[in-house]
This record gives structure tokens, sequence and C-alpha cells, in this order.
């Protein structure tokens, strides 16, 4: 088992990777437990949950929302739940959000931690103290920054995980290589297959390096006034293609990624090499590179999104594989760059 502890600025969360769903309990205290979790989670894991009230609510990010926060609130209340209360949630990035949001809301905040079951949720959602919900279509818009006392990512349990969700996982494994560590993306070049096949100990190493990268960039930046930024790699064209076509967010960023290498590219930062390892790392990992959707309408939904900023977007671009710089470009340029 390999230990990460992240500090924030009140509080900090320690990352437990290659834990046990099964050793839950040693991490609550004696505080009497709230678990939430979703339904496919439940399916396959309730009968290694501890004993506790458990709020379960339908899989998928159409759950992110104050509905379903208000129904935990009324089922935290109906159950008796008070300040010294713990809320854990056993699931992936959806029910990590909704568990954090709720519990660093109910009663003013009560302490709460994670079992993080998607490679997703172990690598990314669960670790950073970015709680959030989604209102009126805008992802995230209602949030905390608030730090999980624990997070537990049992590999074991990414063994259920359907592979379209690994992939979806591993893209963020893949920005967090080409934002600071170049030889994890060789790593991953090399082990594609034993990755793929979910060698149990080469994803323990590749969820403690991305955990690393992710708590490093966090703790210098816990408020994302700057240096977070860089976490965006891919995610500023991603979003916008998510939104237009509805593909799942890890195949969008895969795109984004595809998209922030060739601006890269043509800014002189990166080599036509190392794009076109981008593009085989990601299609070997079954992600896509490219969309059938008309560029020009994935830049107007892009400039919706940003007009509040003036008219220009932090974007941040590749420097080589493993090093990244955010530059503030003017949308006028970014139009420009793809009717090329
Ligand atoms: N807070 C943050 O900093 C942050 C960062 C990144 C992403 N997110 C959020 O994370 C969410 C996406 O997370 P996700 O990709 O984990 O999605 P998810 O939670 O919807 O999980 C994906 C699917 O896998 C299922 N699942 C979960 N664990 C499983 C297992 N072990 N075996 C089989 N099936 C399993 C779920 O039921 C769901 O159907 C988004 O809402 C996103 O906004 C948050
Ligand atoms: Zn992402």
């Amino acid at each position: 088992m390999e230990l990460v502890e992240v500090k924030g600025s009140e509080s900090f969360s320690q990352i437990l990777i290659g834990e046990s769903i099964d050793n839950l309990k040693n991490y609550t205290s004696n505080s009497k437990l709230f678990i939430i979790t979703d339904g496919n989670v439940k399916r396959l894991y309730s009968n290694r949950f501890p004993i506790a009230p458990l709020y379960c609510i339908e899989p998928g990010e159409t759950s992110k929302n104050f509905q379903t926060t208000i129904d935990i609130y009324r089922w935290l209340l109906e159950n008796n739940a008070d300040r010294s209360s713990f809320i854990v949630g056993i699931g992936g990035g959806v029910v990590c959000d909704m568990a954090g949001f709720v519990a660093s809301t109910f009663m003013r905040g009560v302490n709460f931690g994670f079992v993080a079951t998607t490679l997703l949720a172990q690598v990314d959602a669960s670790v950073g103290g970015k709680n959030g919900i989604d209102l009126d279509g805008y992802k995230n818009i209602i949030g905390t920054f608030n730090q999980p006392k624990f997070v537990i990512c049992d590999i074991s349990m990414l063994k259920t995980l359907p592979p379209i969700e690994f992939a979806n996982g591993m893209a963020e494994v893949v920005k967090h290589a080409l934002i600071s560590d170049k030889s994890m993306f060789d790593d991953i070049e090399k082990n594609r297959i034993e990755i793929l096949a979910l060698n149990e100990r080469l994803i323990e190493y590749l969820v403690t390096r991305n955990v690393r990268i992710k708590a490093s960039i966090v703790e210098a930046d816990e408020r994302e006034n700057g240096l977070r930024r860089v976490l965006n790699l891919g995610h500023t064209w991603g979003h916008a293609v998510e939104k237009l076509t509805g593909i799942p967010h890890g195949q969008a960023v895969s795109i984004g990624l595809v998209f922030a290498a060739n601006l890269s590219l043509e800014k002189g930062l990166l080599s036509l090499d190392e794009r076109n390892r981008l593009e085989s790392i990601l299609s070997n990992i079954g992600l896509p590179i490219t969309t059938d959707a008309n560029p020009k309408h994935i830049f107007e939904v892009l400039q919706k999104d940003k007009k509040r900023d003036n008219e220009l977007v932090h974007f941040v671009l590749m420097k080589g594989i493993g090093s990244v710089e955010v530059e503030k470009i003017n949308l006028k340029e970014l139009e420009k760059f793809i009717q090329k």
C-alpha cells in the first residue's frame, strides 16, 4: 500500500493506494457512519460495505444535482445524523462529488471520506478537495473546496469497471504525464498491454504517480488561482466537444489533448514526432483522437463558455512531453487556427 498526503490550508487528506474497502472501518473512528453510493457499485460491492445507513443514487452525471442533494439532506435528518457523523462516498467521481458536497454543507460541514471505485475517481476526482454539483447544464458550477479525511483507492475494484470507463480515466493519466512526467508517458507506451489487462502492481504504481502529481499541483494552488490551471490541459477544447456531442468526458479530453498538441506544434513548442506519439498512445488505449463534429460548431460552444473572460482564453500548451505552459490566447487567433 502507498500513502500520499495532501495538505490543504484548513485540513489534510490521506490517499491510501492499494488499501482494501474491507478496511474502511479503520479510518472512520467511532463516528456514526453514513454511506452514499450508486446503483452499480451497490449491486457489485454492498456485501463488503460496513453496516450503516446507505443512500443509493442512480448511476450517472444526471444524479449530480440539487434534487439529489436535498433528498440526501432529508435522509440524513431522518436517520438522526449530527455534527459528529461521518459520511463516506463509495463510487466513482459522481458519488465522490455528491458525498463531498453534501458532507461539506450539511450542518456547516461534517467529516467525510471516499472509497474511489473508478480509475478517474482514483487519479483525479477524489484528489484535490473540489466537491461540486451541476446546475442548468453547467458542470460543477456549485461547490466547495474541502478535503476528505481519507481516500481509499482499492485497485482490485477496477476489475469490474467497463473498459470504456477505464479508458476515460486513462485520458487523465496521459494528461498528468504530459503536464509533468515524461517517464510515466514512456512507461505507459511500454506497458500498455499489461496496463489494459489491469496488472494490479502496475496500476497501483500508476495511480500512485498520478495522485502525487495532482496532489503537488493542488497543494501549490488549492483554490485555483493560477498554477492549478495546468490541470485544464486538453479540457478547453475537450469540454466544448463534450457539450456539443455528448460523448464521455475522457473521450472528449482525449480529443482535446490532440487539439492542444496540434496548437503547440503550430507554435513550435512540440515536435511532430511528439504529437504523433500522443496520438498513438491515446488510440492504443482505446480513446478517440478525432471527432466528426464540425470544428466551427465546437468553437462556437467554446466561445459561449468563455464570453465572460473578455476575448482571451487561458490555454494550456505542451512544451514537449512532460512540461506545459499557460498562454492567454485571443479567441480570434484560435478561430484562425481551426480554419487552417
Ligand atoms: N471534484 C473533482 O475535482 C473532479 C475531477 C474530475 C472529475 N470529476 C467528476 O467526476 C465525475 C466522473 O467520474 P467517473 O468517470 O468516475 O463517473 P461515474 O461516477 O459516473 O462512474 C462511471 C460509471 O462506472 C460505474 N462504476 C463505478 N465504480 C465501478 C466499479 N468498480 N465497477 C463497475 N462499475 C463501476 C458507475 O456506476 C458509473 O456507471 C464527473 O461528474 C466529473 O465532474 C470531479
Ligand atoms: Zn477531466
